[in-house]
């Protein structure tokens, strides 16, 4: 049976994408590189560097300005996070995760993002999650299996016992590839590959979830 959920962070417990998208745009525009806000959807879950290269399209730089650059990306970031309270959790999280400590479910946040404790602590849900890890604790970043194998180890448990929420296509890989089961959140083009797709968490309780992954059990 199932005994664990991991959750991806932006754009599945919080809407840091816009803010993403702002400071992307606003680096965009400083250097006088297109960007657009449908160019931010593609950017979901990739790692700050793998955005920024994304971005350049080609454009080769020296590492330099590339630092430069990432630094400036999430100095914008950081200030956005400040201003972060749990208003900008996004619908039905805070339910979810009551409902799961009440079924005795484990919980993990496995994000790309190297601001996740920070993010994590301002949302006000610190104490309802067991694991908070993100891909800087292993080799590979995802759309490799690497930050969800580590974050079920960290909650001592097998892939098999582990349902993943996300709300990109690497991520999805990436669970597929942990051989996870893994419940996509919004827009099927992006994470149609999942088991289950469904508009958010809203309403969401873990008995759905459970007659939905193992049914019969
Ligand atoms: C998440 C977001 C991405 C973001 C990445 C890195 O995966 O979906 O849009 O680029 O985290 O975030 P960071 O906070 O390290 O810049
Ligand atoms: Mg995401």
């Amino acid at each position: 049976p199932l005994r664990g959920v991991i959750f991806d962070m932006d754009g599945v417990l919080t809407d840091t994408i816009e803010f993403h998208y702002q400071t992307w745009q606003r680096l965009a525009d400083e250097e006088g590189i297109p960007f657009s806000r449908q160019a931010n959807e593609a950017l979901r879950g990739l790692s700050r560097r793998d955005s920024l290269l994304r971005i350049l399209q080609g454009r080769v730089l020296p590492e330099a300005t590339i630092q430069e650059l990432l630094e400036r990306k999430n100095r914008y970031f950081r200030s956005f996070i400040e201003t972060m309270t749990a208003d900008y959790l996004l619908p039905g999280v805070q339910v979810f995760l009551k409902d799961l400590r009440e079924a005795g479910i484990k919980t993990a946040v496995a994000s790309a993002s190297q601001n996740v404790y920070i993010v994590i602590e301002k949302l006000g849900i610190a104490s309802d999650i067991d694991v908070i890890t993100n891909v800087y604790d292993v080799d590979r970043p995802k759309p490799a299996p690497d930050v969800f194998l580590y974050a079920a180890q960290q909650l001592g448990l097998g892939p098999e016992d582990c349902v993943v929420f996300e709300d990109a296509e690497s991520g999805v890989e990436a669970a597929r590839a942990a051989q996870m089961r893994v419940i996509g959140l919004g827009d099927a083009a992006q994470v149609g590959a999942a088991d289950w797709v469904l508009p958010g968490l809203e309403g969401v309780r873990w008995h759905h979830i459970q007659a939905k992954l193992n049914p019969g059990v």
